[in-house]
């Protein structure tokens, strides 16, 4: 019997991508083009650059990545794109190319929620059983949600402003470290004291399992503004501070998050990390440290496959296709998605009492 082979576009941000996995968990290929080049002039991802951008890459990654997977068209079970949420051009561009594929191939189409081809990585890597507890953290989103399944997240915590990734890339702009930020950051940390700055670490202490950083951001912004022409000591002493108040603010949430999580699923279930941001190593050993502590095991996915890439598409496609869960053609692509319908809208919140 043949294995079954699906391919996995992403454009929802401003990484173009294309990918072949198989239900064995292989990744027979995994094409990614960061558009670097295209948003570094502006400080950060310009919508309507990155639509026209995956526009006039898309169709070149994809024969890519079909001639490295060494596949044909009819080799495959499914074709799947990010349908949202993300920035909305990028994201129709996406959605319209696998429709195209569908239609002149007959293949199934399947739309894939952003979040989950980064809450599903894990077991693509790793081959992790549900249920599990994951933290989510990217450039928009910064979440807490226990995974029951495929599609059946329930959200325990989110952030009440900003999204940690943003955090960082605000951070980076701040110090001078330019686009993309974060890892900028982490690397200018590398040299930095953490202690040198006291920074606030947000929400630390507080019941439930909300992140906030906007206060944070705030903090950077103040102290970047009192020394007069920042050295290089002082932006990797700052990076550094940054990056330890964000690890701080993470392992107090995600404690929280593990107790909940432990009390309704038992002791001993894995803790994963998934989004761009989990691709630090500083907050990747650190969230290691505390799974220990609380008796979890520790699932982090490489760091090439925390940040956007289209093999998580592809994988949570081909999840999505075993279940039966293909979309019909006239679906529409979304720029807003959550993971869990039930969960309230918190940003724009503030901090709670
Ligand atoms: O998941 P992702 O690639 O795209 C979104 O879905 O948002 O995440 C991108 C975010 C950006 O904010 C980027 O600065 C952050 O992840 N990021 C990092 C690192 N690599 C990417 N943040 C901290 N340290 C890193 N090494
Ligand atoms: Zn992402």
């Amino acid at each position: 019997m043949t294995r079954q082979l699906v391919l996995g576009i992403e454009t929802s941000c401003d990484e173009t991508a294309a990918a072949v996995v198989s239900e064995d968990r292989e990744i027979l290929a995994n094409v990614v083009f960061s558009q670097i080049d295209e948003h570094q002039p502006f400080g950060g991802v310009v919508p309507e650059i990155a639509a026209r951008a995956h526009l006039s890459l898309l169709d070149g990654l994809i024969e890519r990545a079909m001639r490295e997977a060494e596949v044909d068209w009819s080799d495959l079970s499914a074709v799947a794109a990010t349908g949202g949420p993300g920035l909305i051009g990028g994201v129709i561009v996406g959605v319209m190319t696998a429709k195209a594929v569908a239609i002149a191939t007959g293949l199934p189409f399947v739309a894939v929620n952003h979040l989950e081809g980064h809450a599903l990585t894990a077991r693509l890597t790793d081959d992790v059983g549900f249920p599990y507890l994951l933290l989510l953290v990217s450039g928009g989103h910064c979440q807490l949600l226990e995974v029951e399944g495929v599609g059946r997240y329930r959200r325990l915590g989110t952030t009440i402003d900003d999204a940690v990734g943003e955090a960082f890339d605000k951070t980076a702009k701040l110090l001078g470290l330019g686009y993309p930020g974060g890892p900028a950051v982490e690397r200018a940390a590398l040299e930095g004291d953490p202690a040198r700055f006291k920074l606030p670490r947000p929400m630390v202490g507080r019941p439930g399992c909300d992140f906030s950083f906007s206060g944070l951001k705030t903090a950077v912004r103040q102290t970047v503004s009192r020394i007069d022409q920042p050295s290089s000591v002082d932006v990797a002493d700052l990076a550094a501070s940054f990056q330890h108040a964000v690890a701080g603010s993470l392992r107090d949430r995600c404690r929280r998050g593990m107790q909940l999580f432990a009390d309704a699923h038992g002791a001993g279930r894995p803790f994963v990390v998934a989004g761009g941001v989990a691709a630090n190593a500083v907050l990747r050993a650190d969230l290691s440290a505390l799974s220990g502590e609380m008796g979890m095991a520790f699932v982090a996915p490489p760091p090439a496959l925390c940040t956007d890439n289209g093999a998580m598409i592809a994988w949570a496609g081909l999840e999505r296709f075993r279940l039966g869960l293909t979309d019909a053609l006239d679906f529409a692509p979304t720029p807003r998605w959550p993971l869990d319908p039930n969960a309230q809208i918190a940003i724009g919140a503030g901090v709670k009492a």
